[in-house]
């Protein structure tokens, strides 16, 4: 009898499983740990796993239990998340720890875990199919173009997604959700690529209506590019005695309570032109274009501290900041070349 397309999908996952820090082998008799579990999936809630591998591994060196993490100030989560964006991710990542470890435990059910800080409908299926073996439907932005193709759903996926939930609980039915996951997961992500699909290898080619079509890679339609406001400011580059003067973000706002060059505001429109050495950086709803500017002393009245230079990769800046820092001694260091050489 020829096999079902759940029972090929866990097949081919049984076999190809990739190796990840926070995942148990398939078939593994050991219990999942569901802080590992958690903390995991809060990191690639828009990360990819290339990038959060190695920073599982230091967060998890830091703070080995739920409970380490409580009882760590916010500051000290923030300045570790420092480069992997969305920041409101670790101030809740931090609230959510506290109550965990006040209530003695991560719940075991989808509808408590929603409660938590941080933890949004995918993040609640996800830990309680994979950290607790319960039944849930998990889907994210793979799952759903691996649903997407297979039933040939050619709407945009915001527009889709009713759907696609009710059809991505097919691959649910009456099978064990946290494998079923990791398969989809796995799957999107190795085989049913958003571009150039591996079809060939892929243990659902036989039931999938878009490859059936001889295009699977146009399904889903790619959705129309965003057009970002523009916004422009400058940041301070304030140095005495091989250190450097940092100040912290306001808590509410973009990078909120992140470590941070002082500056001014950022303006609504494109910059000005300006020889100063300048970056770009492209947040979620606005494009900024930062100058860099170097002052002798911090604006009067603005908080912060001086970080040595030589240490300065530990202060927590996130990208926005280390990129700016970048710029300025690039530029710095290509206006000594062009210094006339002393007799
Ligand atoms: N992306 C998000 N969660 C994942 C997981 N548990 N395994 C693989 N990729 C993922």
């Amino acid at each position: 009898m020829r096999k079902s397309p759940q029972a090929r999908l866990l097949q081919h996952y049984r076999a190809h499983a990739r190796d990840l820090p926070w995942r148990l082998a398939p078939g593994s008799n050991e219990a999942p740990d569901p802080y590992r579990v958690w903390l995991s999936e809060v990191m690639l809630q828009q990360t990819t796993v290339a990038t959060v591998t190695p920073r599982f591994a230091a967060f998890l060196a830091r703070w080995p239990t739920v409970e380490d993490m409580a009882a760590a100030p916010v500051e000290n989560i923030l300045s570790q998340w420092a480069g992997l964006g969305y920041y409101a991710r670790a101030r809740n990542l931090h609230a959510c720890a506290v109550e965990v470890a006040a209530r003695g435990g991560f719940p075991d059910t989808e509808a408590q875990l929603r409660q938590l800080p941080g933890i949004g409908d995918y993040t609640a299926a996800a830990v309680a199919a994979i950290a607790f073996g319960r039944d849930a439907v998990v889907v994210d932005t793979n799952v759903e173009r691996v649903v997407a193709r297979c039933f040939a759903i050619r709407r945009p996926i915001k527009d889709a997604r009713p759907e696609i939930r009710q059809r991505a609980a097919f691959f649910y039915e009456r099978q064990p959700a946290g494998e079923m996951a990791q398969a989809l997961m796995d799957l999107g992500a190795t085989i049913c690529r958003p571009k150039a699909p591996d079809c060939a290898v892929c243990p659902l080619g036989p039931d999938c209506a878009a490859y059936a079509t001889g295009d699977p890679a146009s399904i889903p339609p790619k959705p129309p590019r965003k057009t970002r406001p523009e916004r422009h400011g400058t940041a301070y580059v304030i140095e005495q005695d091989d250190h450097l003067f940092l100040t912290r973000r306001p808590d509410k706002g973009v990078l909120g309570g992140m470590a941070a060059l002082p500056g001014s505001d950022w303006a609504d429109g494109s910059a000005p032109p300006s020889n100063a050495p300048t970056i770009r950086h492209v947040f979620t709803h606005f494009a900024l274009t930062l100058r860099i500017e170097s002052r002798a002393q911090p604006p009067s009245g603005t908080e912060g501290w001086w970080h040595e230079r030589s240490a300065i990769a530990d202060a927590g800046l996130p990208t926005l900041y280390t990129k700016a820092l970048a710029a300025f001694d690039a530029e710095a260091e290509s206006a000594e070349q062009r210094l006339p050489l002393l007799p």
